[in-house]
């Protein structure tokens, strides 16, 4: 049975997951106990997953219809979950994610409107049963105010790409997400500085670790 703790970074385009991720990494390389700590990454985590990961992102000769992109998502989800959550889990560690199922219902759900939320959460039940992370820390930012960021980046991927609009509804799926799962929600402001936000998340990594 499960016994680690597995917490998931979420949030649009831009809104600090990555910087987030990388000081708690450098945190947590500071802990004696930093060997119990697995750090993953969605779409990707596993070799198989990586290959998906670049399909779904940079593959322009016939990039996934809507439904093609979902199901590859699930694919990738799946084979991260059995081959390196659950394991990780099982020996007590802790597994951090930048990204997870909360993804697909806001981008695929929400922004594509391929299903709605409850039909999107029903199909990670082959995947996951009744799995779900026990934190999840979602960084609450608009749309442009994120976007104001991703003025300086030199390359946008194909979801960076799409419209304003879609992004509008990637932030209203999370905040649907956040208030109808407010128990493992952590929402924090994303336009506070990076430092005092990464002090939110140690202290409450700190507490639910005790
Ligand atoms: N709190 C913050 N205040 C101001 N700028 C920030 C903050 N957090 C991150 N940034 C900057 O915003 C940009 C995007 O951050 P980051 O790559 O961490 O976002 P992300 O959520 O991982 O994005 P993506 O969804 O594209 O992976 C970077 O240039 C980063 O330095
Ligand atoms: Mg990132």
């Amino acid at each position: 049975m499960k016994k680690g703790l597995f917490i998931t970074f979420e949030g649009g385009e831009a809104c600090g997951k990555s910087t987030q991720i990388k000081l708690l990494k450098d945190y947590i390389a500071s802990r004696p106990d930093k060997e119990d700590f697995v750090f993953i990454r969605e779409p990707g985590g596993t070799k198989l997953g990586e290959n998906i990961r670049e399909l779904l992102l940079n593959y322009e000769e016939d990039s996934p219809t809507p439904k093609s992109e979902l199901l590859l998502f699930l694919a990738s989800r799946a084979q991260l979950f059995e081959k390196v959550i659950l394991p990780a889990l099982n020996e007590g560690k802790t597994v951090i994610a930048d990204r997870f199922f909360d993804s697909t219902v806001a981008y695929q759900g929400f922004a594509r409107n391929i299903l709605n939320a409850d039909e999107i959460l029903d199909l990670h039940k082959i995947i996951l049963g009744n799995f779900k992370p026990d934190l999840t820390f979602y960084l609450k930012i608009s749309p442009e105010e994120a976007f104001k960021r991703k003025a300086v980046f030199p390359t946008l991927d194909r979801m960076e790409k799409e419209n304003m609009d879609f992004h509008q509804k990637v932030f209203e799926g999370y905040n649907y997400l956040s208030k109808i799962d407010d128990k493992r929600y952590v929402v924090l402001d994303a336009t506070l500085p990076i430092n005092i936000i990464h002090e939110m998340i140690i202290n409450k990594i700190k507490e639910k670790l005790k």
